[in-house]
């Protein structure tokens, strides 16, 4: 085959969980269903220029630089992927990522670093054969970002996707995400303020904490309870249910930092600050009857979720109440968007 093209370039978004994804089993299978809000403005954008050679090899950079501390993530991921796409054995990769937001923030770049790879890797397999094709371009691409990163999976569609087998969603697998349409046009559009509490390295990865679901304590009653929150989830955007939605969500949030809690070894990732900002956001919300709720990811960030139609009083809010807890007065105001877009 002549290839008329040696570069592709993909970029992609970060995504916030509403059902929360923790605790898997062998090969990056979730141990339970998570659905999430695929974000617009926190994307990472990756480009990969290649050429043939006698066997794989790749060079990666992050905003220009070597980046040594990523390469032991990559190399695993090669190594799983290898046998799905077998034309990478014979190409040497050059990789450039950029993210758009600061590396430095807290926020966790897995979903979009590892999603936007995938995307370049299944376009170039798409190059030198055929088992990938217009109809299954995308279910291979969350197949493959789901091996870099679980929540990488589900970047690959908006604005509302599920990663994980459930009886909710026709389709759904636990090789790869879906888009999920629920039908109901008057649900809001919803907007993510991300509050930057802590912008240092995290403690714990979020790999060691999916590990300590092996043997915890909850972990039956964990999984029974994403199934019953996430129809909960789907009814509540079904009826418009709004304050249903917002109290599922904070219930997700909760969890996921009470299964931290309560592990073994265990750990602690709020910070006080994050619980100063919860507390002023559940104030605010019994004051001002502003559909508004908070979750959160492995760390102590702060993400508000709220329709678009309330921007401008949320942001009047963050300024008056909420920036006083933030890192150097941090936040990065985003939205809900429709997924990756080609570069
Ligand atoms: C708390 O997708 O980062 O953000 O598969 O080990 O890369 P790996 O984990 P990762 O876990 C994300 C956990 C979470 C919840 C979520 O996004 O669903």
């Amino acid at each position: 085959m002549t290839l008329n093209k040696s570069e592709v370039s993909w970029k992609s978004p970060s995504n916030i969980a509403l059902i929360k994804y923790w605790g898997k089993k062998e090969n990056q299978i979730a141990l339970n269903p998570s659905i999430s809000f695929t974000l617009k403005n926190c994307y990472t954008s990756t480009s990969i220029s290649f050429i043939k050679s006698n066997n794989f090899q790749y060079e990666f950079k992050f905003h220009g630089n070597h980046k040594p501390e990523f390469i032991p993530k990559l190399d695993v991921f090669f190594l799983r992927i290898k046998k799905y796409l077998p034309s990478l054995s014979k190409l040497s990769l050059k990789i450039n990522s950029f993210n758009s937001f600061p590396h430095s923030s807290g926020i966790a770049s897995s979903a979009s670093a590892f999603s936007s790879l995938a995307l370049c890797l299944i376009e170039i397999e798409s190059m030198f054969s055929n088992i990938i094709n217009e109809d299954n371009f995308f279910e291979k691409a969350s197949f493959i970002s789901r091996l870099g990163s679980g929540s990488a999976s589900r970047s690959i569609y908006g604005p509302l996707t599920c990663w994980g087998k459930t009886d909710l969603f026709t389709g759904s697998s636990d090789q790869y995400a879906i888009p999920i349409n629920i039908k109901n046009n008057n649900f809001p559009t919803f907007c993510d303020s991300i509050l930057i509490v802590d912008s240092g390295i995290k403690k714990v990865s979020s790999t060691l904490g999916h590990q300590l679901m092996d043997n915890h304590i909850f972990k039956n009653e964990r999984i029974s309870q994403s199934h019953l929150n996430s129809s909960k989830l789907k009814k509540s955007i079904e009826s418009n249910d709004i304050n249903l939605f917002l109290e599922v969500v904070e219930n997700e949030a909760l969890t996921l930092h009470a299964l931290m809690m309560t592990s073994n070894p265990n750990f602690i990732l709020f910070k006080p600050n994050t619980i100063n900002i919860i507390e002023h956001v559940l104030k605010f919300r019994d004051e001002t009857n502003t559909k508004i709720c908070f979750t959160l990811d492995a760390g102590a960030n702060v993400h508000l979720l709220y329709p678009k139609s309330s921007f401008q009083i949320v942001q009047d809010f963050i300024k008056k109440s909420l920036i006083v807890f933030c890192d150097e007065e941090r936040f990065i105001n985003d939205e809900v968007g429709l997924g990756p877009e080609k570069n």
